[in-house]
């Protein structure tokens, strides 16, 4: 089954994939953070790894949001527009949840917030990331292929002015 196991965290399985390799690694990648963020509330861990954690989330997304708006404008995708204001909304949901729990973490805030990143993998990646992934892969225009430790120097220049580095 594809989604969220309350107690086990979000199982990986292949229908997640939408057939854009950087994409997709990323993907896996998110998914990874959040179970191990799950992990790590379910076990009482310091505050200070969880806050580790959820910064670590949060810059993947950024970065994650960045790479896949580039491709989209790279393939001229019709519902563009739609698709960032839905990164925003994600990322803004996300980020005002996790201020609230770092500031005073709470049971309730925690599951708001946990809720949030799992629609966002389960729902986001196979409705919104699936759609734009078709156009783009039918589309004639290649898709250079990214090896996942270049990664990190790509967001960086999609992302000028983002922090250091
Ligand atoms: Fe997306
Ligand atoms: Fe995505």
């Amino acid at each position: 089954m594809t989604g969220a196991a309350a107690d086990r965290g979000i199982i990986w399985s292949d229908d997640f994939l939408i057939g854009i390799e950087e994409l997709d690694y990323e993907h896996r990648r998110l998914i990874e953070n959040i179970n191990e963020l799950h992990r790590e509330l379910l076990a009482h861990v310091d505050m200070d790894r969880v806050e580790d954690t959820l910064g670590g989330i949060h810059a993947r997304m950024q970065a994650h949001f960045a790479l896949e708006e580039h491709v989209m404008v790279s393939h001229e995708y019709p519902h563009y527009p739609e698709h960032k204001a839905e990164h925003e909304r994600l990322l803004d949901e996300y980020t005002e949840l996790m201020t609230k729990f770092e500031r005073a973490p709470n049971l309730g805030d925690r599951v708001a917030m946990e809720d949030i990143l799992r629609q966002w993998i389960v729902d986001h990646i196979l409705t919104s990331d699936k759609k734009m992934s078709l156009m783009v892969v039918s589309s004639k225009k290649n898709i250079a292929t990214i090896e996942p430790s270049t990664l990190g120097r790509r967001f960086r220049k999609l992302m000028p002015g983002k922090g250091p580095g």
